[in-house]
């Protein structure tokens, strides 16, 4: 029975990864935050299982991670644990490079002093947001790399560490540079969430209007579930290397709000330019969506397009199990239901 140790646990692709290495027989270690208010939700129903197991530990706690290593000893670790969220890097800077870029290197060290270096496999959770202020459209394992925010550049230091821990010690270490990956876990402040729960909510009557940043910003989004197939797979190769994870397909922030208020129902329609630009019910003529400048970022990543050519190719991934519309569909059709749930508190 193979072990394996993930960082982020709690996290939409954590939950996941944990749910299919637990169906291939692998057991689970993960690691949680102490926090006063409980953020378990999406793991909720594997803990107690036999091979499943929590620990306690942070990214900042170097000498936490090697008795962790030292005490779990995985023969692979699928390090997601970070501070994910582009526009709250610029409110807090140096704790999204402590966790996001040290912590990598905390990582790979606590690999390396519990002696695991020749035997632990390492997934690293990189970025589209690397490519930033993109070069080339689409982007590609040889694209070079412009981040464009706090998160982005410390997320461009662990790609590098990583690449210098594989070619200075020979360690098995990796990096998915996944592009956006969405899904019905997906945390409430991303766009796509907000965008499925304000549908959901505005459907039932429940909220009045839906405040955006950039509606133009153009994402290539993918199915969670299914990328994280691709973490496994990329630790099953036979030589360690890094990987574009994306579905080759491009949609803007626009286009999400039109498809999924249509999957409730409403039809929208898009009027005016810039801060003015308004959702509007096409049936109703009421201005369900809104431009907020609360919303926009300082610098923002605005075209990310992945081709996933090398994955397929060298991986036998398939980018498009789940396709776009199915993927919006899946997250407006669960809010429909959590939010026929919830109680209304006026
Ligand atoms: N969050 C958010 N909220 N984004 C908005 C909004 C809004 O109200 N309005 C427009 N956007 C735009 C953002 O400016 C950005 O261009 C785009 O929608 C996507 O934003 P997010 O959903 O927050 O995701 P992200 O692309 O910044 O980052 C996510 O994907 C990366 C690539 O996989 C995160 O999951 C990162 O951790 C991840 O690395």
């Amino acid at each position: 029975m193979k072990t394996a140790f993930i960082t982020g646990v709690t996290g939409q692709d954590g939950s996941y990864l944990s749910e299919f290495l637990l169906e291939k027989g692998y057991e689970v270690h993960g690691m949680i935050r102490r926090s006063s208010v409980d953020y378990r939700e999406r793991i909720a129903h594997l803990e107690g299982g036999k091979n499943f197991h929590l620990h306690y530990g942070d990214m900042s706690d170097s000498m936490g991670l090697v008795s962790l290593f030292n005490c779990i000893r995985p023969d692979e670790v699928y390090n997601l644990a970070a501070q994910s969220h582009v526009q709250v890097s610029f409110d807090a800077p140096e704790y999204t490079a402590d966790v996001d870029a040290t912590g990598v290197l905390r990582i790979l060290e606590a690999v390396r002093q519990s002696g695991l270096a020749k035997s632990c496999r390492i997934y690293q959770a990189s970025t589209s947001e690397l490519f930033g202020r993109v070069e080339e459209v689409p982007q590609s394992e040889t694209t070079p790399f412009h981040p464009y925010s706090p998160y982005a550049v410390a997320k461009q230091y662990a790609y590098w560490i990583i690449k210098e821990y594989r070619e200075a010690y020979g360690m098995f270490a990796c990096n998915g540079i996944l592009f956006n990956h969405e899904s019905e876990r997906r945390g409430e402040t991303f766009v796509t969430r907000k965008i499925t729960l304000a549908a959901a909510r505005i459907a039932q009557g429940k909220q009045e209007k839906l405040y955006l940043g950039n509606l133009s910003s153009l994402r290539d989004w993918g199915y969670a579930k299914d990328y994280v197939e691709c973490m496994w797979l990329i630790l099953q190769n036979e030589k360690p290397d890094d990987f574009v994870i994306a579905t080759g397909e491009q949609h803007s922030v626009r286009e999400f709000c039109v498809l999924a208020f249509r999957c409730v129902g409403i039809e929208l329609e898009f009027v005016g330019k810039g801060m003015e630009e308004k959702g509007v019910d096409k049936s109703t003529g009421k201005v369900l969506i809104e431009v907020s400048p609360d919303f926009y970022r300082p610098t923002d990543v605005v075209n990310l397009l992945g081709n996933p050519a090398k994955a397929k190719r060298e991986l036998g991934w398939n980018p498009t199990k789940t396709s776009f519309l199915n993927l919006v569909r899946r997250m407006v059709d669960h809010d429909m239901q959590k939010v026929a749930e919830e109680r209304t508190c006026w």
